[in-house]
């Protein structure tokens, strides 16, 4: 097995995980029950570090490819726009993370779940944007 096809495959690992946690922690809290204020914040560990290993896991992609190649992967189109919505999902979701893990004991039970809302929302955009960078790429 050539060095390149193991960095890509471990990197792939890392960023298929953090895309089931993102989705899968965010959905979690609310169905298909409203999880507890508890439950909640241990939840928002967990997604606050499946957001971060995604953003790592999606540079070290770039990074794997200007080590063995010299240059960043080759995408145009589609695949650019695909990406883009990725990074800001990424962003968004970081930050939601942060903001309901900071501050959201001082929100009201309503605001508290259309940050969930939100953040299920980020996790699906991303995961489908996926989709299309990988085809249109
Ligand atoms: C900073 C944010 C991100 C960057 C820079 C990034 C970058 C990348 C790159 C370069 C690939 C390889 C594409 C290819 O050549 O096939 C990839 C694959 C993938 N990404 Fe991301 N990504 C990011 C965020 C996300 C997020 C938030 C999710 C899901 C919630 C996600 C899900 C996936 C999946 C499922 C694949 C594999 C697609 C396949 O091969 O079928 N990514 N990403």
């Amino acid at each position: 097995m050539s060095a390149e096809n193991l960095a890509y495959a471990l990197v792939q690992v890392a960023h298929n995980f953090g895309a089931a946690t993102v989705v899968g922690a965010a959905l979690a809290a609310f169905w298909p029950s409203r999880q507890t204020t508890d439950a909640q914040r241990r939840l928002g560990w967990l997604l606050l570090a499946g957001w971060a290993v995604q953003a790592l896991s999606g540079v070290l992609f770039g990074a794997v490819s200007l080590h063995f190649y010299g240059q960043p992967p080759d995408i145009h189109g589609v695949a650019i726009a695909a990406l883009v919505v990725k990074i800001g999902c990424a962003v968004a979701g970081l930050l939601c993370a942060a903001s309901l893990l900071r501050f959201s004991s001082q929100w009201s039970e309503a605001a508290r779940w259309r940050c969930w809302h939100a953040l299920a929302a980020f996790g699906v955009v991303a995961l489908t944007a996926a989709a299309f960078l990988r085809w249109y790429a």
